[in-house]
């Protein structure tokens, strides 16, 4: 294994330690590994605004909500070290389990209600497990910046309320979804969809798409909005949509009026893989 690599809380430090002595102002870009260019993105902006870019590869048992899909995660350590490497990461942070949780976690951070809606209502208890691994993470790195995906905007939502309550020193990064030249945002999970899965799997962008154009239409009502997300559901046989929601774009709750910015989210089930995905809508800015 590379020299990259670290797997203990008190080498990471010890590096960390090292990078700040020397000057260098540093990145944390926290994920679960089967880096794809998705996480790509994040490792290239943060070596863009950071001198030390710290990679951390967990896969986080307290915010998967089923066990099934916590055990069948992709696990690829060698292969993400050596793509953390190419990108020019300074450090891949990728600890045990017991390295994390030691022991029974008795305290936990609470998200409140920007969790409470659409992948928090549907997976119940996931963001307390994101919530609280990410506290863990920043506080073990001690990063300047974050930096974390627009793929999962509820996510950095989460991370930004958690962040701006507890007072951590830290600035929450946003980057862009990187997505398939047919639209479908890159996710580890994408790997398991079978090429007839694989073709479903649009149905979700094309939704989002769907119900922008009939917001940059002029289209005030949530209602309408999701009906003709659902009428694309419709037409793939293989899909089964969870939920699709127009929700405020900084607190993730539902809407029921459309007056500026607003984030279309939803979650689809392409056989036994769960995709979700997300637009920002801003029909004033047109
Ligand atoms: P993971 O799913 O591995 O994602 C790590 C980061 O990569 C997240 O911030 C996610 O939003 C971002 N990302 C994933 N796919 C992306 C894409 N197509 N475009 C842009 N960014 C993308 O999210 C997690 O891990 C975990 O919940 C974590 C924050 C690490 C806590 O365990």
């Amino acid at each position: 294994m590379s020299i990259l690599a670290v797997h203990t809380i008190a080498d990471l430090r010890s590096r960390v330690r090292e990078a700040r002595r020397s000057g260098a102002a540093i990145a944390a870009v926290p994920t679960m590994g089967a880096l794809h260019q998705g996480h790509g993105r994040l490792i290239e902006r943060a070596r863009e605004e950071c001198g030390f870019v710290a990679v951390t590869v967990f896969v986080n048992p307290t915010q998967f909500n089923d066990p099934a899909d916590y055990a069948r995660y992709p696990r690829t350590l060698d292969a993400d070290v050596a793509f953390c490497e190419m990108r020019g990461a300074h450090l891949v942070f990728a600890p045990a389990p017991e390295e994390m949780y030691p022991r029974e976690q008795q305290a936990y951070v609470e998200a409140g209600e920007v969790a409470q809606y659409m992948e928090g209502r549907f997976r119940p208890g996931h963001f307390r497990g994101v919530a609280t691994v990410v506290a863990k993470l920043l506080n073990i790195v001690g990063p300047d910046k974050a930096y974390f995906g627009e793929k999962d905007a509820q996510q950095v939502a989460v991370v930004r309320r958690m962040v701006e309550d507890l007072n951590f020193p830290v600035e929450i990064v946003e980057v862009s979804t990187v997505r398939e030249s047919d639209g479908l945002a890159l996710s580890s999970r994408n790997a398991r969809l079978t090429a007839e899965q694989r073709r479903m799997a649009i149905a979700l962008y094309e939704a989002l798409s769907a119900a922008s154009n009939r917001i940059a239409g002029g289209e005030r009502r949530p209602a309408e909005v999701k009906r003709c997300a659902g009428e694309v559901f419709a037409r793939y046989s293989g899909v089964r949509p969870e939920y699709f929601e127009v929700a405020d774009p900084v607190r993730l709750t539902p809407l029921d009026r459309i007056e500026g910015a607003v984030r279309l989210a939803g979650a689809i089930w392409v056989g036994q893989t769960r995709l979700i995905d997300n637009i920002l809508v801003e029909p004033d800015a047109r």
